[in-house]
């Protein structure tokens, strides 16, 4: 069902690949609710992804950019305003990639090469993004940004490694810009922090099927899928939360207040009682 919530707004979104991407289905409910929208990826993902056919269902323009590079970033504000006509209402930031995950390095033996390509990519393109829009006075009053987190940023789970710092410094740049761009332009600027959900980034993470069932269990509303982190982002988008900035919002089914839930304890429990599965508990 759709509410029009976003018509008459333009956007950009940064981060689908394919059909799984969580940004892919951003900009399905976006399209439905009325937005128009660039798509933007990198080069290599263009070649390698479906990105085209999303455009042609959206009736979007795709622009390459390697959302690292500062070039590339002031390309695609300029080129997006011309496109519109106009200024852009929303931004969506849904990148990340880690060499050390993917190559699993193991966090006390990170390459830092590889962590300074995490960082630049998962986190620090965030301010890029956000200083190229505000000195192209790039975005409308009352415009919207949105970087997707993990729960990792204020908890260790195993195996996220250095992405935890990424999303750390993701968190903490909507909070510091958010301060700057909602002062003087009446932008916001928040990141939703998202159940592991089943992507390419997401398969990423070794054993993030095991992490995917424990989260569900312990989730009183379960876990939250890509689709649903879409709504979330439209409202975020829209007219309807022109006072919320600034903040880490937790879409996650209730997870993030969890200690203990009767479902997970129940898999504990049973698991405890088999001998097998208590030797690899060991
Ligand atoms: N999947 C999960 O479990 C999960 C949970 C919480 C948060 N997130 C976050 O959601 C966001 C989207 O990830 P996803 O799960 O949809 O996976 P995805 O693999 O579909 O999306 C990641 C995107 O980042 C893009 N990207 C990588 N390097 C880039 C660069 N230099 N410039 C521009 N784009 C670049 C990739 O091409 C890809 O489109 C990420 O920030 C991820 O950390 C994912």
């Amino acid at each position: 069902m759709s509410y029009n919530l976003l018509k008459g707004k333009t956007g950009i979104i940064f981060g689908a690949l394919n059909n799984q991407s969580i940004a892919w289905k951003v900009a399905e409910k976006a399209y439905a609710e009325g937005a128009r929208f660039v798509l933007t990826n990198t080069p290599i993902a263009l070649r390698f992804g479906e990105l085209n056919e999303l455009a042609e269902a959206t009736g979007s323009l795709v622009i390459p950019a390697d959302a690292t590079s500062l070039t590339d970033l002031e390309m695609l504000f300029a080129k997006s305003m011309e496109h519109f006509g106009g200024k852009i209402d929303f931004v969506l930031h849904s990148i990340g990639m880690s060499l050390n995950v993917r190559k699993d390095r193991p966090y006390d033996d990170l390459d830092y090469s590889f962590l300074m390509k995490t960082m630049d990519i998962s986190a620090f393109s965030f301010h890029k993004m956000l200083q190229t829009a505000k000195k192209l006075d790039a975005l409308n009053e009352w415009g919207s940004v949105v970087g997707l987190s993990y729960i990792a940023a204020q908890r260790t789970l195993f195996r996220y490694n250095d992405m935890a710092d990424a999303k750390a410094a993701l968190e903490s740049i909507a909070r510091s810009f958010g301060y700057i761009y909602g002062r003087e332009k009446h932008v916001r600027i928040n990141t939703i922090s998202q159940s592991p959900t089943m992507t390419t980034a997401g398969s990423g993470v070794k054993g993030i099927d095991d992490l995917i069932d424990f989260t569900d269990r312990m989730s009183p509303l379960g876990n939250a899928t890509a689709e649903e982190c879409a709504d979330y982002c439209v409202t975020l988008f829209s007219d309807l939360t022109r006072k919320v900035t600034m903040q880490n919002l937790y879409h996650d089914g209730g997870f993030s207040s969890m200690g203990m839930s009767e479902r997970a304890m129940h898999t504990y429990s049973r698991s405890l009682n088999c001998e097998e599965c208590r030797e690899k508990l060991d």
